[in-house]
């Protein structure tokens, strides 16, 4: 049996081949921990240090800006939890649209007395910053609004909630888990105090991700050990996969325009074959232009998503709703805050090309997603 179409990327990523080979010398010969004194150890060291000049110049910022987490869950849960710790308020603002990594830490501290604003989202699933301006409170701590959004790839208008919060001297932060590597992501450009990275949606191994932190933002650690990422984020460092998202940081950086080209092809060429087979019988979620370029939220009313994926799971790979939620057919929270019509939500496919995608193989699936929704629809 062929290997089914991946048009799931922003679910996770292949490991570039280039990465892989970089990482495996780590595995292999230089297991060296970077705290040790030795030789071994110094080896293990400066490919850490390399690897956070890497990633710091790939989003435009300090080397000593960057600190090592085991994923982009850990990064907003350091970032949120680290940063209240050290403030009074007690009021955060966030979208209604996060991802779980940020929206069931609100709901935690939601429990230990804070209150949370979710900012609502128009029905392609951007918020205005001028309600987060209106949400602000004399005792808000902190805002955290995603970067762009892993079902919908919809971007949000984060530099001018960056400006926003600054003048009301708030920090900052962003969830940049599903941009970083498909958009240009600069600290400097979108002025934020804290982004989170993840290691497997940029073609690095899962589990290692990084939150860059502004100098000067306070944040105080939320696990307790000895001295390592400054004290910030302590425990031994993941070396070989800390080398690995180095060098993804390093070939996002080389190949940024190159990928982007491609992923775009790919979806274009997918659209352009799905509308060839089906005309306007599909409803595009998001706006081109103010969503990733990977990213196709599309729904084929009449069809159930959930029907439709499983239908196609042995020749294409894509999911309904967000892929952490892949099993369910509730309703995903995203589409919900989006206020869609509910025979538009349960018809909603997440389809997310890469840069190993080729026309070929969006063209394919276009006549094989197209070929299943018209059989759905007759049999249904
Ligand atoms: C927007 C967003 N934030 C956070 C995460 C969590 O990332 P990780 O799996 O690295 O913890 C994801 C993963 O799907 C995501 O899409």
């Amino acid at each position: 049996m062929e290997k089914p179409i991946y048009l799931d990327y922003n679910a996770t990523t292949p490991i570039d081949a280039e990465v892989a080979a970089y990482m495996k010398q780590f595995i292999d010969a230089h297991y060296g921990n970077p705290s040790s004194g030795y030789a071994a150890g110094k080896f293990a060291r400066d490919a850490v240090q390399k690897a956070r000049e890497q990633v710091a110049t790939l989003i435009g910022a300090r080397p000593d800006e960057v600190v090592f987490t085991s994923c982009a869950t850990e990064s907003n849960n350091l970032a949120i939890l680290g940063v209240l710790k050290g403030k009074q308020g007690r009021h955060i603002i966030t979208s209604a649209v996060e991802h779980p990594a940020v929206m069931e830490v609100c709901k935690y501290l939601a429990t230990q007395g804070y209150s949370i604003t979710y900012i609502p989202v128009d029905k392609n699933g951007r918020i205005q910053p001028q309600d987060v301006e209106k949400a602000i409170q004399p005792d808000t701590a902190l805002i955290s609004i995603m970067q762009a959004n892993n079902e919908t790839g919809t971007i949000q208008p984060i530099s001018e909630v960056a400006g926003i919060a600054h003048r009301h001297g708030i920090v900052f932060h962003t969830d940049a888990a599903q941009s970083v590597g498909k958009i240009p992501a600069d600290v400097n450009a979108s002025g934020v105090d804290l982004m989170s990275i993840a290691g497997h949606k940029m073609y690095a191994p899962k589990g290692v991700g990084a939150l860059y932190v502004k100098k000067g933002t306070a944040i105080q650690n939320i696990m307790f050990g000895a001295g390592q990422e400054s004290g910030i984020r302590p425990g031994t460092e993941n070396v070989v996969h800390i080398a690995a998202l180095g060098k993804a940081c390093e070939i996002a950086l080389r190949d940024g325009e190159k990928n982007r080209l491609a992923m775009q092809t790919a979806r274009d060429h997918l659209l352009n074959g799905l509308r060839a087979h089906l005309g306007d019988g599909f409803v595009l979620n998001n706006v081109f232009g103010q969503s990733l370029p990977n990213t196709l939220s599309i729904a084929f009313p009449g069809v159930h998503a959930h029907k439709l994926a499983a239908q196609i799971g042995n020749e294409v790979s894509i999911s309904t709703g967000s892929a952490c939620h892949a099993d369910s057919i509730e309703i995903s929270p995203v589409l919900k805050a989006m206020q869609l019509d509910a025979s538009i939500a349960t018809a909603t496919l997440r389809i997310s090309t890469g840069k190993y995608t080729t026309p070929q193989e969006a063209e394919k699936a276009a006549d094989i997603v197209a070929g299943a929704v018209l059989w759905l629809r007759k049999t249904e």
